[in-house]
């Protein structure tokens, strides 16, 4: 036989120990199971080891040294979860293991990404012939629609960017939210923009653009707009965004790296109004679809853009009709990402998807209010799943020890950040993973920490 089932019979039960391990493991892992990781730092092996005794070495020393950032209790950055439906999916493709970059390589896989783009389009009321790349991340994601636009722009100057390259090409002109998530900076910086060539514009109490306070626009701008700011979750106004930026001809680019999904929503679908009138988006899928990592879709209006810029055959456009999955990513060979996406949405179906985000979101709203109770003042306004959050007494030295305090005992984790200026705490709640009792368990957690 030969499937190995002794040694896959084993990564289940280690599979099954990891998970089950949610309810009562520490969510960051002890000092003693970080310093054990040193175990794996041996010198460059030589003779050959078993199978099982390598599984079983990252299993025992490599699986308490885990963070459990998938779990119902891990509340720091914006990281989502792993549906079981996509986890399972996601083992099914590492079990093809085929190459996605091109079509013969994987039918399946160019017609998971195909079935995959039409329903996200759709379920987000986005134009149906747009676009899709499916990346690793918001930051490659971002990458590939700017690119895009980039491409898009110096071809309606009667330039030709991959022939010519960028030393002659047209000057191009970056606006940004002045509290754009920082890897879109490190996503223009890879096209070769500075963070000094961005014309950052000025935003309000909750991070979102003050339209009348934009620079004139022009059609060599392309300019980057947020659907969910990383600390307050706020929507930027896409409406009167890009009727500024239609008016003129410039490129807008929505970041939606979580936010992006709002549309699925029942209860905040509008939010998100006007986001379809924009040229691009970036959302990741790790995040509020819960795949396992690492999974982004990047989308752009104009789908010849993208292969423009990015198909690695001269003849790029799409001939037969087939999907070319290479001809929207900056990759030739990589993991065909459209299975577990598919596999989610196929599951979820658009309203369990939608109830998925708004039970997130409402116990964002149930947290807020339970923090408001014991001496925390919320310091944005809770519209999603993002909850920003200080001491009534202004002392965010205390708030740093409390919160700490609450890291160490292992029962919750909150991240750290800055914002208005301060040191504050936040909250993202985007695992499917959270429940009620897991709020109880962190807010107790808080509780204890308090002096
Ligand atoms: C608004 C926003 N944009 C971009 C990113 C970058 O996403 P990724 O880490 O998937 O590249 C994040 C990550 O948290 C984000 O919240």
């Amino acid at each position: 036989m030969r499937f190995d089932e002794k040694l896959f019979s084993y990564v289940l039960e280690a599979s099954k120990e990891f998970e089950n391990g949610f309810d009562g493991n520490p969510v960051v892992p002890t000092a003693e199971a970080i310093a054990n990781l040193k175990q794996f730092d041996e010198p460059t092996p030589t003779t050959s080891t078993p199978a099982m005794d390598v599984i079983k070495m990252l299993h025992e020393v490599g699986t308490p040294a885990a963070t459990l950032s998938r779990s119902g209790r891990f509340f720091g950055f914006v990281v989502g979860g792993s549906l079981p439906v996509a986890h399972a999916s996601s083992w099914m493709t590492t079990t093809w293991d085929q190459n996605c970059g091109l079509a013969m390589l994987g039918y399946a896989n160019a017609m998971f990404e195909e079935v995959s783009a039409k329903w996200i389009l759709d379920m987000l009321d986005l134009p149906a012939d747009s676009g899709m790349g499916f990346v690793t991340g918001a930051t490659m994601a971002g990458f590939t629609a700017l690119s895009s636009a980039r491409q898009k722009i110096c071809k309606d100057f009667g330039y030709d960017l991959r022939k010519s390259g960028l030393r002659n090409a047209p000057e191009i002109r970056i606006i940004a939210s002045e509290d754009i998530h920082t890897t879109n900076v490190a996503a223009l910086n890879y096209m070769g923009f500075g963070r000094d060539e961005i014309e950052f514009t000025p935003v309000d109490e909750e991070g979102r653009i003050i339209v009348d306070q934009m620079p004139e626009l022009g059609p060599n701008c392309i300019v980057i707009i947020q659907a969910g700011n990383i600390n307050s979750g706020a929507f930027d106004d896409f409406k009167a965004i890009c009727a500024k930026a239609k008016a003129v001809g410039a490129w807008v680019h929505v970041d939606g790296a979580f936010g992006g999904w709002i549309k699925v929503s029942k209860a905040r679908g509008h939010f998100g109004d006007g986001m379809e009138l924009a040229d691009s988006w970036s959302i990741d899928c790790h995040k509020w679809l819960n795949v396992p990592y690492d999974s982004a879709i990047s989308i752009c209006r104009d789908r010849n853009a993208m292969m423009e810029a990015f198909a690695i055959n001269a003849s790029y456009l799409e001939s037969d009709g087939d999907r070319m999955p290479n001809n929207f990513t900056p990759e030739l060979s990589r993991r065909a990402r459209g299975i577990d996406v598919w596999a989610a949405l196929k599951h979820l179906g658009k309203d369990g998807f939608g109830k998925m985000i708004d039970r997130t979101c409402d116990h964002a709203t149930w947290f807020a209010g339970a923090l408001s109770k014991i001496g925390f003042t919320i310091m944005n306004d809770v519209v999603i799943n993002q909850v920003v959050f200080c001491l009534v007494d202004n002392d965010d030295a205390r708030l740093a020890r409390i919160m700490e305090r609450v890291a160490s005992g292992g029962r919750a984790w909150f991240g750290p950040t800055t914002w208005h200026g301060r040191s504050v705490y936040r909250m993202s709640i985007s695992s499917h993973e959270t429940t009620q009792a897991d709020l109880d368990v962190a807010l107790q957690a808080i509780k204890d920490a308090m002096d």
